[in-house]
């Protein structure tokens, strides 16, 4: 008989009990299931919090992205990421840029983006001019709902209202820019949008549909920009090589988001191991790089006049180092700790710097050796891993294989069994 995943209730169950239901569905061993209950520095009944029909929890390797300066600050770059060769490369990269003075950055006030969309109205020009000339008593039911936000100087401080065309006539929509100072925003934002949602309809006489925090945060950026020794780099082809392939992608949507990705892993690695909303940050630093109607890169790169490298990054930076799973989950607390930053603004700067960071290992590779050899090593040693290599083994057979240049498991396998029968004669 089929099996049916609806399972009445299976939220109100613990997940002791979901574990065996799924167990049972999927036909998981007894050792799968004790690998699921083991859930280590982040305790069962701590998931169980955090979101809903837990059955465990889901590790990803946390490593340290080393040499960064920032604005004359050293920083340690906690990085959670299930790719290999992310973490050396920004390490590289940092390196490179120390050897030029450093990352320099620069931000805009932590300012989210509410949007409250108004439709079914008589005349929206109309509504549009009632909203702005209401402005103040809208603010001020904002600001009543958070007078923590306000105690530390943040909370709704501005207000537009667009009317745009759409496919269900015209609608307005009205904005809040709300300063969210230490905080990602969302849930402020998203309280402040509701609350004045009567209040526009009032004003208007149309109908309040969507009220909800925007993740293309163009008021909140983030700058970081270097300038890289050629010396550093290689000499002067490979600054060449980087400015071209800079050029490719700022003129190339399919090359951008090859580029943008890049970057983004390591933002993103940064952002996982702090417990932020990686989401919100990936869908702004895409929707920003196609802001001009034309998506492209989010960073470039030219060759100055002394023939050194100079590259420069800019992108919407919604993080913040309160609220969420920041201060839940244990691990992003130590890696909040490891990387000492004081404000959002110093978070969002640094996650600039390593955007740039991880973009200029991807593309210096790229312009000279090409990825694959470096990244070869690495996933050779996953391959190895995966063919059920342990300890010194790993490097020995992620070594062969690349050396052979066939980093393959079926590979891996059969020098394992050859290095394992050598040993056990010896
Ligand atoms: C791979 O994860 C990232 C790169 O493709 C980025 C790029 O092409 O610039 C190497």
């Amino acid at each position: 008989m089929a099996k049916s995943s609806v399972i009445s209730g299976f939220y109100k169950l613990s997940p002791k009990e979901r574990l065996a239901i799924v167990k049972d569905f999927a036909g998981l061993t007894d050792d799968e299931v004790r690998l699921l209950e083991n859930t280590g520095s982040v305790p069962m009944d701590l998931a169980d919090h955090m979101v809903e029909n837990v059955i465990g929890v889901f590790p990803e390797p946390l490593g340290v992205g080393v040499n960064f300066q920032v604005n004359g600050k050293d920083y340690l770059i906690p990085m959670a990421t299930e790719e290999p060769s992310v973490i050396a490369a920004a390490s590289y990269a940092a390196k490179m840029v120390r050897d030029g003075g450093g990352f320099h950055t620069s931000s805009t006030a932590p300012v989210m983006i509410g949007q409250i969309q108004v439709v079914k109205l008589h005349d929206a020009g109309y509504a549009q001019m009632k909203v702005l000339t209401a402005k103040l008593e809208i603010l001020k039911k904002a600001n009543d709902q958070d007078p923590v936000l306000n105690s530390f100087g943040g909370g709704a401080k501005d207000l537009g209202a667009k009317v745009i065309e759409t496919s269900m006539g015209p609608m307005l929509i009205v904005e809040l820019y709300v300063d969210c100072r230490d905080a990602m925003g969302a849930n402020a934002v998203n309280t402040m949008a509701e609350a004045v949602a009567p209040l526009i309809e009032q004003l208007t006489g149309g109908q309040v549909y969507l009220r909800i925090i925007s993740n293309l945060a163009t008021k909140r950026l983030a700058k970081a920009w270097c300038t890289v020794p050629k010396e550093s780099l290689g000499g002067d082809a490979v600054v060449d090589g980087i400015a071209y392939a800079s050029a490719f992608a700022t003129a190339d949507p399919y090359r951008a988001a090859t580029h943008n990705k890049g970057a983004m892993n390591g933002i993103a690695a940064v952002i996982l191991a702090t417990g932020n909303d990686h989401r919100a940050i990936e869908a702004g630093a895409h929707a920003y790089a196609a802001l001009r109607g034309r998506y492209t890169a989010l960073s470039k790169w030219t060759k100055n006049k002394n023939g050194d490298l100079e590259g420069v990054i800019e992108l919407p930076m919604a993080v913040g180092l309160i609220g969420g799973a920041v201060k839940t989950h244990p691990i992003a607390r130590i890696a909040m700790k490891i990387l000492n930053v004081k404000s959002a603004n110093e978070f969002a700067e640094v996650l600039a710097a390593v955007g740039l960071a991880q973009n200029l290992a991807a593309l210096r590779a790229l312009a000279s050796e090409g990825i694959q050899r470096g990244h070869m090593s690495l996933h050779a040693r996953n391959i190895a891993v995966t063919a059920g290599a342990k300890d010194e083994m790993v490097d020995l057979v992620a070594e062969r294989m690349v050396k052979e240049r066939k980093v393959r498991v079926d590979r891996a396998k059969e020098i394992l069994e050859e290095l394992t029968k050598k040993r056990n004669s010896l």
